[in-house]
């Protein structure tokens, strides 16, 4: 049984199985094709923090599939009364198939995972947002093909999204480079692990977008951390990607943002809505590499 906890729960070859399923379940659902692979399957979303995106594409997505899903907020579970996720996961997945769990740090989805009889999917934690990155590389593939050998500029917090990216840089070998403030940067022993050629770590964020292949960033403040808020404002007055950041980029660069963007401090509204910006494609391609996710850890490797 496999888990999708973080990126490197997978290998590279099982990355391009991902994509190739994506356009396939992608190109039957344009065409109004039904593919219900996954009738009576059962898919539980357990969230600890907010989701629109990722809520939305998990239960339409299971509901494509053939199959249903259940939403477990904590604040309406026993989980927001202090039960052990040790003993949610052993209930949970005596129950459904599949879990879905978006939760604070990496060791409660850690924990939930060893104690449970179905795979689970990591839908956003502290440290890591696996499905976002699954998608956003979907959406770089469909618009510009591989991403192998490309250099990706993360311009911002070295949160949970920019954590995921140096993964995907190392395994789907293709360059990050990182400019985050004074005092938000990567951790040094995630930066020190990182392949020679798959990091640069940059403190002026026009040098980090420098001749780009795909500029990218998000929130200044995540969730877990709004007490920052202020202070993370001033901290990240000179790190908007705007039309002038785009302007130092390729010229055919893509712009990404996992969302939801706050116009005028992390990105500027002319880049979010200008035409080298995918983040709607990022969004909905969500639903469409999440299938082909769910339909891989249930089924395994289908290829027709
Ligand atoms: N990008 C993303 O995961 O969005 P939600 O927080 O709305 O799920
Ligand atoms: N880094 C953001 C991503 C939201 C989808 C957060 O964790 O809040």
């Amino acid at each position: 049984m496999k888990h999708f906890l973080q990126l490197t729960d997978f290998t590279a070859e099982e990355f391009a199985h991902l994509f190739e399923r994506t356009r396939v379940i992608k190109e039957r659902f344009k065409k109004y094709e039904p593919y219900q692979p996954l009738v009576d399957r059962m898919l539980a979303m357990v969230f600890e923090k907010s989701s629109t995106r990722t809520r939305v594409s998990f239960e339409a997505g299971m509901f494509q599939l053939g199959g249903a899903s259940i939403v477990l907020n904590t604040g309406d579970t026993q989980l927001g009364r202090g039960e052990p996720i040790e003993d949610v996961s052993r209930v949970v997945s005596r129950m459904v198939d599949i879990v879905m769990i978006r939760t604070f740090e990496q060791t409660i989805i850690e924990r939930f995972a060893a104690h449970s009889r179905v795979p689970v999917i990591n839908g956003l934690t502290n440290e890591y947002h696996p499905c976002q990155v699954l998608a956003d590389i979907y959406t770089h593939v469909e618009h510009r093909g591989p991403i192998r050998g490309k250099t990706v500029a993360w311009i911002g917090d070295s949160n949970n999204m920019c954590n995921t990216w140096l993964q995907a840089a190392e395994l789907l070998d293709f360059r990050l480079h990182v400019a985050s403030p004074a005092g938000y940067e990567l951790e040094p022993a995630r930066a020190a692990r990182a392949g020679k050629g798959h990091l640069e770590m940059f403190t002026d964020p026009m040098q980090a977008a420098r001749g780009a292949d795909v500029v990218t960033t998000d929130v200044w403040t995540s969730m877990g951390w709004e007490d920052e808020t202020e202070a993370r404002k001033d901290a990240f007055s000179a790190f908007t990607v705007d039309a002038d950041m785009m302007a130092v980029a390729r010229p055919d660069a893509l712009f990404m943002h996992c969302l939801p963007a706050h116009r005028g401090e992390e990105v500027s509204e002319d880049v979010l809505e200008g035409p080298q910006s995918v983040v709607w494609d990022e969004a909905e391609n969500r639903l469409h590499a999440q299938k082909a996710l769910m339909e891989y850890l249930l089924l395994g490797k289908v290829t027709q």
